[in-house]
Protein backbone atom coordinates (compact mmCIF):
# COMPACT_ATOMS: atom_id res chain seq x y z
CA UNK A 1 0.00 0.00 0.00
CA UNK A 2 1.15 3.46 -0.49
CA UNK A 3 0.89 6.70 0.51
CA UNK A 4 -2.49 8.81 0.78
CA UNK A 5 -2.80 10.86 -2.19
CA UNK A 6 -2.48 14.19 -1.98
CA UNK A 7 -5.97 15.09 -2.84
CA UNK A 8 -7.31 12.77 -0.39
CA UNK A 9 -9.51 13.69 2.68
CA UNK A 10 -7.80 13.76 6.12
CA UNK A 11 -10.25 14.41 8.89
CA UNK A 12 -8.75 15.37 12.39
CA UNK A 13 -10.95 15.22 15.27
CA UNK A 14 -9.49 17.51 18.17
CA UNK A 15 -8.50 20.65 17.27
CA UNK A 16 -6.14 21.75 20.35
CA UNK A 17 -2.50 21.63 20.16
CA UNK A 18 -2.07 18.76 18.00
CA UNK A 19 -5.00 18.81 16.30
CA UNK A 20 -4.08 21.82 14.51
CA UNK A 21 -0.39 21.15 13.67
CA UNK A 22 -1.71 17.86 12.64
CA UNK A 23 -4.31 19.52 10.46
CA UNK A 24 -1.82 22.11 9.14
CA UNK A 25 0.90 19.67 8.11
CA UNK A 26 -2.12 17.75 6.18
CA UNK A 27 -2.92 20.25 4.57
CA UNK A 28 0.63 21.40 3.37
CA UNK A 29 1.43 18.74 1.79
CA UNK A 30 -1.91 18.87 -0.17
CA UNK A 31 -4.56 17.70 1.40
CA UNK A 32 -8.33 18.91 1.93
CA UNK A 33 -8.31 18.81 5.96
CA UNK A 34 -11.88 18.24 7.94
CA UNK A 35 -11.18 19.59 11.39
CA UNK A 36 -13.96 19.41 13.69
CA UNK A 37 -13.97 19.84 17.74
CA UNK A 38 -16.58 19.33 20.18
CA UNK A 39 -16.15 23.22 21.47
CA UNK A 40 -16.66 25.51 17.89
CA UNK A 41 -14.74 27.92 19.17
CA UNK A 42 -11.94 25.93 19.47
CA UNK A 43 -11.45 25.27 15.92
CA UNK A 44 -12.06 28.80 14.97
CA UNK A 45 -8.97 29.70 16.98
CA UNK A 46 -6.77 26.30 15.45
CA UNK A 47 -7.97 28.00 11.62
CA UNK A 48 -6.89 31.16 12.62
CA UNK A 49 -3.43 30.01 14.34
CA UNK A 50 -3.11 28.08 10.89
CA UNK A 51 -3.58 30.81 8.88
CA UNK A 52 -0.95 32.98 10.76
CA UNK A 53 1.45 30.55 10.48
CA UNK A 54 0.97 30.11 6.45
CA UNK A 55 1.40 33.78 6.53
CA UNK A 56 4.76 33.89 8.43
CA UNK A 57 6.29 30.94 6.54
CA UNK A 58 5.37 32.64 3.32
CA UNK A 59 7.11 35.97 5.26
CA UNK A 60 10.27 33.89 6.01
CA UNK A 61 10.38 32.72 2.09
CA UNK A 62 9.55 29.02 3.00
CA UNK A 63 6.47 28.86 1.00
CA UNK A 64 4.99 31.01 -2.20
CA UNK A 65 1.54 33.66 -0.86
CA UNK A 66 0.17 31.55 -3.58
CA UNK A 67 0.83 28.28 -1.42
CA UNK A 68 0.08 29.47 1.73
CA UNK A 69 -2.93 30.54 0.78
CA UNK A 70 -4.23 27.22 -0.96
CA UNK A 71 -3.05 25.35 2.20
CA UNK A 72 -5.08 27.67 4.31
CA UNK A 73 -8.26 27.26 1.88
CA UNK A 74 -7.57 23.14 2.04
CA UNK A 75 -8.46 23.37 5.45
CA UNK A 76 -11.92 23.19 6.81
CA UNK A 77 -14.10 23.86 9.93
CA UNK A 78 -17.13 21.23 10.33
CA UNK A 79 -20.03 21.21 12.46
CA UNK A 80 -20.59 17.52 13.70
CA UNK A 81 -18.88 14.44 12.74
CA UNK A 82 -21.34 12.99 9.81
CA UNK A 83 -19.26 15.83 8.02
CA UNK A 84 -16.20 13.58 7.66
CA UNK A 85 -17.57 10.31 5.95
CA UNK A 86 -15.77 10.93 2.81
CA UNK A 87 -12.34 10.97 4.77
CA UNK A 88 -9.99 8.83 3.66
CA UNK A 89 -7.44 9.15 6.78
CA UNK A 90 -9.15 10.29 10.25
CA UNK A 91 -6.82 11.08 12.84
CA UNK A 92 -8.23 11.20 16.52
CA UNK A 93 -6.12 14.15 18.48
CA UNK A 94 -8.94 14.61 21.66
CA UNK A 95 -8.68 14.22 25.29
CA UNK A 96 -6.10 11.70 26.65
CA UNK A 97 -9.00 9.37 27.71
CA UNK A 98 -9.51 5.72 26.68
CA UNK A 99 -13.29 5.99 27.41
CA UNK A 100 -13.29 8.84 25.23
CA UNK A 101 -11.05 7.63 22.48
CA UNK A 102 -13.32 4.53 22.23
CA UNK A 103 -16.81 6.69 22.00
CA UNK A 104 -15.60 8.52 19.52
CA UNK A 105 -14.00 5.67 17.09
CA UNK A 106 -17.04 3.73 17.91
CA UNK A 107 -19.62 6.72 16.32
CA UNK A 108 -16.40 7.25 13.67
CA UNK A 109 -16.95 3.49 12.77
CA UNK A 110 -20.61 4.35 11.34
CA UNK A 111 -19.43 7.14 9.27
CA UNK A 112 -16.28 6.65 7.42
CA UNK A 113 -16.09 4.31 4.44
CA UNK A 114 -15.43 0.77 5.06
CA UNK A 115 -12.07 1.23 3.76
CA UNK A 116 -11.20 4.62 5.43
CA UNK A 117 -8.35 4.48 8.07
CA UNK A 118 -8.91 5.28 12.07
CA UNK A 119 -5.84 6.40 13.68
CA UNK A 120 -4.95 7.82 17.43
CA UNK A 121 -2.56 10.36 18.16
CA UNK A 122 -2.82 9.23 21.77
CA UNK A 123 0.84 9.18 23.79
CA UNK A 124 0.65 6.28 25.61
CA UNK A 125 -2.81 4.35 25.62
CA UNK A 126 -2.69 1.36 24.34
CA UNK A 127 -3.69 1.02 20.62
CA UNK A 128 -5.02 -2.38 20.90
CA UNK A 129 -7.51 -1.46 23.58
CA UNK A 130 -8.55 1.70 22.04
CA UNK A 131 -9.49 -0.78 18.98
CA UNK A 132 -10.52 -3.38 20.67
CA UNK A 133 -13.96 -2.45 20.24
CA UNK A 134 -14.61 -1.67 17.36
CA UNK A 135 -16.45 -4.04 14.60
CA UNK A 136 -13.04 -3.76 12.61
CA UNK A 137 -10.35 -2.99 14.87
CA UNK A 138 -7.49 -3.94 11.45
CA UNK A 139 -7.88 -0.56 10.59
CA UNK A 140 -7.37 1.34 13.42
CA UNK A 141 -3.23 2.71 14.05
CA UNK A 142 -1.77 5.02 16.50
CA UNK A 143 0.01 7.99 14.09
CA UNK A 144 1.79 9.58 17.04
CA UNK A 145 3.19 13.05 16.09
CA UNK A 146 5.31 15.30 18.10
CA UNK A 147 4.75 18.63 19.61
CA UNK A 148 5.15 21.51 18.10
CA UNK A 149 3.96 19.00 15.00
CA UNK A 150 5.23 21.03 12.23
CA UNK A 151 8.40 21.26 13.75
CA UNK A 152 9.21 18.02 14.83
CA UNK A 153 10.06 15.40 12.65
CA UNK A 154 9.36 11.59 14.47
CA UNK A 155 6.10 10.31 13.93
CA UNK A 156 5.17 7.16 15.79
CA UNK A 157 3.33 4.55 13.66
CA UNK A 158 1.80 2.64 16.34
CA UNK A 159 0.20 -1.53 15.51
CA UNK A 160 -2.12 -2.60 18.23
CA UNK A 161 -2.41 -6.52 18.41
CA UNK A 162 -5.33 -6.32 15.73
CA UNK A 163 -3.47 -3.77 13.20
CA UNK A 164 -3.55 -4.78 9.69
CA UNK A 165 0.32 -4.29 8.81
CA UNK A 166 -0.69 -2.78 5.41
CA UNK A 167 -2.37 -0.04 7.43
CA UNK A 168 0.06 0.78 9.36
CA UNK A 169 2.41 0.85 6.20
CA UNK A 170 0.07 3.37 4.71
CA UNK A 171 0.11 5.53 7.49
CA UNK A 172 3.76 5.13 7.50
CA UNK A 173 4.44 6.40 3.81
CA UNK A 174 1.58 9.38 4.29
CA UNK A 175 3.56 10.52 7.32
CA UNK A 176 6.87 10.20 4.94
CA UNK A 177 5.13 11.86 2.23
CA UNK A 178 4.35 14.52 4.79
CA UNK A 179 8.02 14.99 5.37
CA UNK A 180 7.96 13.72 8.45
CA UNK A 181 10.49 10.61 9.76
CA UNK A 182 8.14 7.31 10.60
CA UNK A 183 9.03 4.76 12.85
CA UNK A 184 7.26 1.58 13.14
CA UNK A 185 6.33 0.19 16.73
CA UNK A 186 4.33 -2.15 18.56
CA UNK A 187 1.57 -0.73 20.87
CA UNK A 188 3.85 -1.21 24.59
CA UNK A 189 2.96 1.71 27.40
CA UNK A 190 4.27 4.73 26.19
CA UNK A 191 5.33 3.54 22.99
CA UNK A 192 9.15 4.61 22.27
CA UNK A 193 9.75 8.33 23.03
CA UNK A 194 7.43 8.65 26.20
CA UNK A 195 8.47 5.38 27.61
CA UNK A 196 12.37 6.41 27.84
CA UNK A 197 11.11 10.30 28.70
CA UNK A 198 9.23 9.31 31.74
CA UNK A 199 12.58 9.27 33.85
CA UNK A 200 13.75 12.47 32.51
CA UNK A 201 10.37 13.82 33.54
CA UNK A 202 10.27 12.13 37.08
CA UNK A 203 14.15 12.43 38.39
CA UNK A 204 12.89 16.25 37.89
CA UNK A 205 10.28 16.32 39.60
CA UNK A 206 12.06 13.93 42.44
CA UNK A 207 15.06 17.16 42.08
CA UNK A 208 12.26 19.20 43.40
CA UNK A 209 10.70 17.90 46.05
CA UNK A 210 13.92 17.99 47.49
CA UNK A 211 14.87 21.13 46.67
CA UNK A 212 17.93 20.11 45.33
CA UNK A 213 17.53 22.88 42.63
CA UNK A 214 14.80 25.19 41.95
CA UNK A 215 12.94 24.50 38.55
CA UNK A 216 15.06 27.35 36.35
CA UNK A 217 18.17 26.10 37.79
CA UNK A 218 17.28 22.35 36.55
CA UNK A 219 15.96 23.39 33.12
CA UNK A 220 19.03 25.44 32.15
CA UNK A 221 21.54 22.83 33.83
CA UNK A 222 19.91 20.18 31.55
CA UNK A 223 19.78 22.95 28.34
CA UNK A 224 22.88 24.07 28.50
CA UNK A 225 25.30 21.26 29.79
CA UNK A 226 23.36 18.76 29.41
CA UNK A 227 21.98 19.20 25.62
CA UNK A 228 18.85 18.78 25.76
CA UNK A 229 16.76 21.20 23.49
CA UNK A 230 14.64 21.83 26.40
CA UNK A 231 14.75 21.74 30.61
CA UNK A 232 11.96 18.97 31.75
CA UNK A 233 10.00 21.81 33.13
CA UNK A 234 9.95 23.83 30.13
CA UNK A 235 8.91 20.78 28.28
CA UNK A 236 6.47 20.05 30.60
CA UNK A 237 5.35 23.85 29.91
CA UNK A 238 4.53 23.41 26.58
CA UNK A 239 3.32 19.79 26.24
CA UNK A 240 0.39 20.93 28.88
CA UNK A 241 0.39 18.87 32.71
CA UNK A 242 -2.93 17.43 31.83
CA UNK A 243 -1.35 15.41 28.86
CA UNK A 244 1.90 14.84 30.69
CA UNK A 245 0.33 13.39 33.68
CA UNK A 246 -2.23 11.74 32.15
CA UNK A 247 0.55 9.73 30.17
CA UNK A 248 2.58 9.01 32.73
CA UNK A 249 -0.49 7.56 34.90
CA UNK A 250 -1.31 5.44 32.01
CA UNK A 251 2.35 4.13 32.00
CA UNK A 252 2.53 3.24 35.59
CA UNK A 253 -0.93 1.54 35.17
CA UNK A 254 -0.02 -0.22 32.89
CA UNK A 255 3.39 -1.59 34.65
CA UNK A 256 1.14 -2.42 37.57
CA UNK A 257 2.13 0.11 39.82
CA UNK A 258 5.97 0.31 39.13
CA UNK A 259 6.95 2.75 41.64
CA UNK A 260 9.80 3.82 38.30
CA UNK A 261 6.77 5.67 36.87
CA UNK A 262 5.13 7.11 39.80
CA UNK A 263 3.29 10.46 39.12
CA UNK A 264 4.66 13.70 40.65
CA UNK A 265 2.24 15.32 43.84
CA UNK A 266 3.42 18.39 42.71
CA UNK A 267 2.39 18.19 39.01
CA UNK A 268 -1.03 16.60 40.01
CA UNK A 269 -1.27 19.47 41.93
CA UNK A 270 -0.45 21.89 39.21
CA UNK A 271 -3.17 20.38 37.41
CA UNK A 272 -5.83 20.89 40.33
CA UNK A 273 -4.88 24.38 40.02
CA UNK A 274 -5.59 24.43 36.37
CA UNK A 275 -1.67 25.78 35.68
CA UNK A 276 -1.52 23.31 32.74
CA UNK A 277 1.21 25.24 30.97
CA UNK A 278 1.75 27.44 28.08
CA UNK A 279 -2.03 26.79 26.71
CA UNK A 280 -3.90 28.56 29.92
CA UNK A 281 -1.07 31.19 30.62
CA UNK A 282 0.43 29.51 33.96
CA UNK A 283 2.39 26.44 34.18
CA UNK A 284 5.67 26.19 36.05
CA UNK A 285 6.48 29.35 35.07
CA UNK A 286 3.93 32.47 34.04
CA UNK A 287 3.16 33.10 30.40
CA UNK A 288 2.03 36.12 28.07
CA UNK A 289 -1.62 36.13 26.28
CA UNK A 290 0.42 35.16 23.16
CA UNK A 291 1.91 31.66 25.04
CA UNK A 292 5.74 33.26 24.92
CA UNK A 293 7.47 32.86 28.69
CA UNK A 294 7.61 35.26 30.76
CA UNK A 295 10.45 36.05 32.89
CA UNK A 296 10.59 34.80 36.17
P1 LIG B 1 -5.51 19.84 23.87
O1 LIG B 1 -6.11 19.87 25.22
O2 LIG B 1 -4.67 20.98 23.38
O3 LIG B 1 -6.67 19.63 22.75
C1 LIG B 1 -7.65 18.62 22.82
C2 LIG B 1 -8.87 19.11 22.05
O4 LIG B 1 -9.79 18.01 21.92
C3 LIG B 1 -9.62 20.25 22.77
O5 LIG B 1 -9.78 21.34 21.86
C4 LIG B 1 -10.97 19.61 23.13
O6 LIG B 1 -12.05 20.53 23.05
C5 LIG B 1 -11.10 18.53 22.07
N1 LIG B 1 -11.98 17.41 22.43
C6 LIG B 1 -12.09 16.80 23.63
N2 LIG B 1 -12.96 15.76 23.52
C7 LIG B 1 -13.39 15.74 22.22
C8 LIG B 1 -14.27 14.90 21.48
N3 LIG B 1 -14.89 13.85 22.05
N4 LIG B 1 -14.46 15.15 20.16
C9 LIG B 1 -13.83 16.20 19.57
N5 LIG B 1 -12.99 17.03 20.22
C10 LIG B 1 -12.77 16.79 21.53
O7 LIG B 1 -4.70 18.46 23.79
P2 LIG B 1 -3.43 18.09 22.89
O8 LIG B 1 -2.20 18.48 23.61
O9 LIG B 1 -3.67 18.56 21.50
O10 LIG B 1 -3.49 16.48 22.95
C11 LIG B 1 -4.45 15.75 22.19
C12 LIG B 1 -4.01 14.30 22.10
O11 LIG B 1 -2.69 14.24 21.53
C13 LIG B 1 -3.93 13.55 23.46
O12 LIG B 1 -4.28 12.20 23.24
C14 LIG B 1 -2.46 13.68 23.80
O13 LIG B 1 -2.03 12.65 24.67
C15 LIG B 1 -1.83 13.55 22.42
N6 LIG B 1 -0.49 14.12 22.30
C16 LIG B 1 -0.18 15.31 22.94
C17 LIG B 1 1.10 15.83 22.84
C18 LIG B 1 1.47 17.13 23.51
O14 LIG B 1 2.67 17.45 23.60
N7 LIG B 1 0.51 17.92 23.98
C19 LIG B 1 2.15 15.15 22.06
C20 LIG B 1 1.70 13.96 21.38
C21 LIG B 1 0.44 13.47 21.53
Amino acid sequence: MAALQPGSIVAVIGSGAMGSGIAQVAAAAGHTVKLYDTRPDAVAIALAGIGNIYSKLADKGKMTGAEAAAARARVHSVASLADVADAALVVEAVVEDLDVKRGLFAELEGIVAHDAILATNTSSISVTAIGAKLHRPERLVGMHFFNPVPLMQLVEVISGVATEAAVAQTVYDTAASWGKSPVHAKSTPGFIVNRVARPFYAEAWRLLQEQAADAPTIDVVLREAGGFRMGPFELMDLIGHDVNYSVTRSVFDAYYGDPRFTPSVLQQELVNAGYLGRKTGRGLYPYGTDHTPQPV
